[in-house]
C-alpha cells in the first residue's frame, strides 16, 4: 500500500525532475518475458563458448566435414629387399646346354648366342687388324668361390677391396654365361687392368661391340660401385639377357632409392 503511493508520488513529479527513474523491472511492472530472454542470451553464450573450445582442440581446425572417424590408412607395403652384396647382383648360373665354346679348346663358353654373336664381332675386328683375345666367360659358383676367397688370400686382400675387382661366389654375371673379360692379343700385358682401355682392341670394342649387343657392365664410377672393368663386357641382345641385367638394376635403383629416402 506504501509502496503503491510512493509510487503514485513519484509519477507525480515530471520525469525530468525525478532523482529515481520508476523501473520497469520493479514488482509491480515484472515482465516474465525478460527471463526468457535472460535464459536465451546465457544459453547462446555457452554455445559460442563450446563451439570455439571444440575448434581449438580439434587436430584440423580447418576441416569442419570430418566429423566422420577417418578410416585407417592402408597397410605400407613392405620395401622389396634386394639381395647384394658389397654392390653386386645375385645371378644364376646357367644351364651348362645353354652354352657353347669360344676357343679351340672348348675351355672358355658363353651363352649359344653370346657366343655366336661374340665369333662374329671377334671375326669383323680381326678384319681390322684387331685381335680380340676372350680371357674368360662362363665361370660356376665353385668357380667365383675359389677366385674370390683364394685370390683374396693369396693378395692378402680386405673383403671390400676384393669385392671392388672380383664378385663374390653367386654374384658374377660370370655365371649368366652372358659375360666375357677380352684382352688385346697384340698387348697381353694389359689383360685385366684398367691399361686395356688404352690398347686398339678397346677403341675397337668401344666404337664397335653395341653392333653386336655387347655392352660394358663396370664403366668408370658406376651405381654399383665395382671399380672400372674396361675389359669385361655382356651381351644383352635378346630378351633373356635384358631380364637377367636390367631386371636386377632396377631392382637395385629401387632399394638405393628407399635407402636415400629413408635416411
Ligand atoms: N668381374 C665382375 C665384377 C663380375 O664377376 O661380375
Ligand atoms: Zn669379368
Amino acid at each position: 500500500m506504501k509502496d503503491k503511493q510512493k509510487q503514485r508520488s513519484l509519477e507525480d513529479i515530471p520525469e525530468a525532475l525525478r532523482d529515481i527513474p520508476i523501473s520497469p523491472s520493479s514488482p509491480s511492472s515484472f515482465n516474465p518475458q525478460w527471463i526468457m530472454v535472460g535464459l536465451a542470451g546465457v544459453i547462446m553464450v555457452m554455445l559460442a563458448i563450446f563451439g570455439i573450445m571444440r575448434l581449438v582442440s580439434s587436430p584440423s581446425a580447418t576441416n569442419t566435414a570430418s566429423v566422420e572417424p577417418s578410416p585407417s590408412p592402408p597397410p605400407t607395403p613392405e620395401p622389396e629387399t634386394v639381395e647384394n652384396i658389397l654392390g653386386h647382383l645375385p645371378y644364376e648360373e646357367a644351364d651348362p646346354s645353354q652354352l657353347k665354346a669360344i676357343t679351340n679348346d672348348g675351355r672358355i663358353k658363353l651363352r649359344t648366342k653370346a657366343a655366336n654373336n661374340f665369333l662374329q664381332m671377334q671375326r669383323d675386328a680381326r678384319a681390322s687388324g684387331i685381335i680380340l683375345t676372350p680371357i674368360s666367360g662362363f665361370r660356376t659358383v665353385k668357380e667365383q668361390e675359389y677366385l674370390f676367397f683364394e685370390i683374396k688370400r693369396q693378395r692378402n686382400q680386405d673383403t671390400r677391396k676384393r669385392a671392388e675387382v672380383s664378385a663374390p661366389p653367386n654374384y658374377s654375371e660370370h655365371h649368366t654365361g652372358y659375360a666375357i673379360d677380352i684382352g688385346d692379343g697384340r698387348v697381353p700385358a694389359t689383360n685385366l687392368s684398367e691399361k686395356f682401355e688404352q690398347t686398339p682392341a678397346f677403341r675397337w670394342l668401344e666404337n664397335n661391340a653395341a653392333k653386336y649387343s655387347f655392352e660394358l657392365s663396370f664403366p668408370p664410377n658406376n651405381p654399383q660401385g665395382i671399380s672400372y672393368e674396361p675389359w669385361h663386357w655382356r651381351y644383352v641382345g635378346d630378351a633373356d639377357s635384358l631380364k637377367t641385367f636390367y631386371e636386377a638394376q632396377q631392382l637395385e635403383n629401387r632399394s638405393s632409392f628407399e635407402e636415400n629416402t629413408v635416411n
